[in-house]
């Protein structure tokens, strides 16, 4: 890897003092003033990950967006140049050779074009318009679950369940397999995803489940179109009809859109709630727009909660395949790059006040659902399911609120992911 040294781009302020500590249970709890650091005193650093493994961090705004755009960073693990001593150890997803990771967020073009171009014949904006009912549904039965106790944990009995049953009743996983899907999906987020034990058991369980369910349904698909048909059978039609998509690349990608949909939505919904319950103003703002029937401040709600405490920390790996220079670093070929989106979206030289939380802010082009050709295809379905959980939670649960302090709240110290552990309220029951 490149030693770090300067150019003539706009330089970093030189630093007061050492460096934050990162990676802390302390900084997983707020990683916000370590990131302020960051931006301002090394914005593009050279730094050792608690894998062992170490990779460029980008935390400014205009730095995060030109790196999620630029070509000559792949995504494709096999550029990685991993030193010996991390081997194995880093968490690279790739590294599991599994068949599973050669999905969307590992390749680029022109395979990434092909497979995306597929998928989107199938995800499309008008598909998930027509799944609000059953995101409705799905979210009232939950509420209806907890609501008499007068508490809940909002973690394990909302935000988890519902993005699983989602996203399988929209891949057209039938109903009575969908609590392995919520077992095995439960295995990979309480471990973090590391190569390892039940992780690897539940990734190899769902790999056979999904070729085989994608097997059956190439069998029974029908002749004509059918409206409504579920988005794998989507998947496979797009494919015979052009294009050509092998089982394997079909699995790969049920998995992804599985594993992309899943956590990213339990922490929108988790830290979403968690920032509206220690903001009563903003809450209060958004209830009674609510309560009015209105729909815009929701809307820019989600974006702003996606911006001020957003699901994906940082993006996932880059590496560098060419000689590039960002924020002013000479960055070397097999360099791991990874892209602090929570910095990069609090960034004062983009946000004014990017500190302070405006339900109604309008100039919000924030990063956190990425930036190119792998900005999220979720984000409809994302936006959808978003906006129905904090719509209802408030305005079913009115009087919601923290039953811990905010201290005592434990934060996932994941690498990609920012997210609760669990989030205790309390509220006056609803009949
Ligand atoms: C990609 C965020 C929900 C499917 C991404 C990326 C981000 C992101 C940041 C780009 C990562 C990178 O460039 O390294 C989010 C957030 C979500 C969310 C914040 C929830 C609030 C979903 C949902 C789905 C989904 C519900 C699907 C059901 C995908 C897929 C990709 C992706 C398939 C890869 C796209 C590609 O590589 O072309 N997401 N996502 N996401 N997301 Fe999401």
């Amino acid at each position: 890897p490149a030693t770090p040294h300067a150019s003539e781009a706009p330089g970093p302020a030189p630093a007061p003092g050492p460096a934050p500590e990162l990676f802390t249970w302390e900084f997983a709890a707020n990683p916000y003033p370590a990131y302020a650091w960051l931006r301002e005193h090394a914005p593009v650093r050279w730094t050792r990950l608690p894998s062992g493994v170490e990779a460029w961090l980008v935390t400014r705004y205009g730095d995060a967006k030109q790196a999620l755009a630029d070509p000559r960073l792949s995504k494709n693990p096999a550029h990685h140049d991993e030193p010996a001593h991390a081997k194995g150890k880093t968490g690279i997803p790739g590294e599991r050779k599994a068949e599973l990771m050669t999905h969307l967020l590992n390749i680029d073009p022109p395979d990434h074009t092909r497979l995306r171009r597929l998928v989107s014949k199938a995800f499309t904006p008008r598909r998930v318009a027509e799944f609000a009912p059953r995101v409705q549904e799905l979210t009232d039965d939950l509420i209806d679950r907890f609501a008499r106790t007068g508490s809940a944990d909002l973690i394990h009995e909302f935000a988890f369940p519902l993005p699983i049953y989602a996203i399988c009743d929209l891949l057209g996983v039938p109903r009575e397999d969908q609590d392995d899907f919520r077992d095995w999906a439960g295995m990979m987020i309480r471990h973090g995803g590391g190569p390892r034990g039940g992780v690897a058991r539940s990734v190899k369980k769902m790999r056979g489940y999904l070729l085989e369910l994608i097997h059956r349904k190439r069998e029974a698909l029908p002749a004509d179109p059918v409206p409504g048909e579920d988005l794998i059978s989507g998947l496979i039609r797009a494919s015979d009809h052009g294009e050509h998509l092998t089982e394997n690349e079909a699995a790969a990608m049920a998995f992804i859109l599985l594993f992309a949909g899943f956590e990213t939505t339990v922490n929108l919904i988790g830290n979403g709630t968690y920032a509206l319950l220690t903001h009563p103003g903003q809450r209060h703002r958004l209830q009674e727009s609510l309560a009015r029937g209105e729909r815009g401040l929701l809307e820019t709600g989600v974006e702003e909660l996606l911006r001020f405490d957003g699901p994906v920390e940082l993006a996932t790996w880059r590496f560098a395949t060419r000689p590039l220079t960002l924020g002013g670093q000479d960055i070397a070929p097999g360099d791991p790059v990874l892209v602090v989106l929570a910095a990069a979206d609090r960034d004062p030289a983009r946000f004014a006040d990017p500190d302070v939380l405006d339900l109604a802010r309008r100039d919000n082009q924030h990063l956190g659902y990425g930036h190119g050709i792998h900005y999220c295809l979720g984000a409809p379905l994302a936006r959808l399911e978003g906006q129905t959980a904090l719509a209802t939670l408030l305005t079913r649960l009115p009087d919601l609120q923290l039953a811990a302090d905010s201290a005592e709240l434990r934060w996932r110290g994941g690498l990609i992911m920012r997210g609760l552990r669990a989030l205790p309220v309390t509220f006056t029951p609803d009949p």
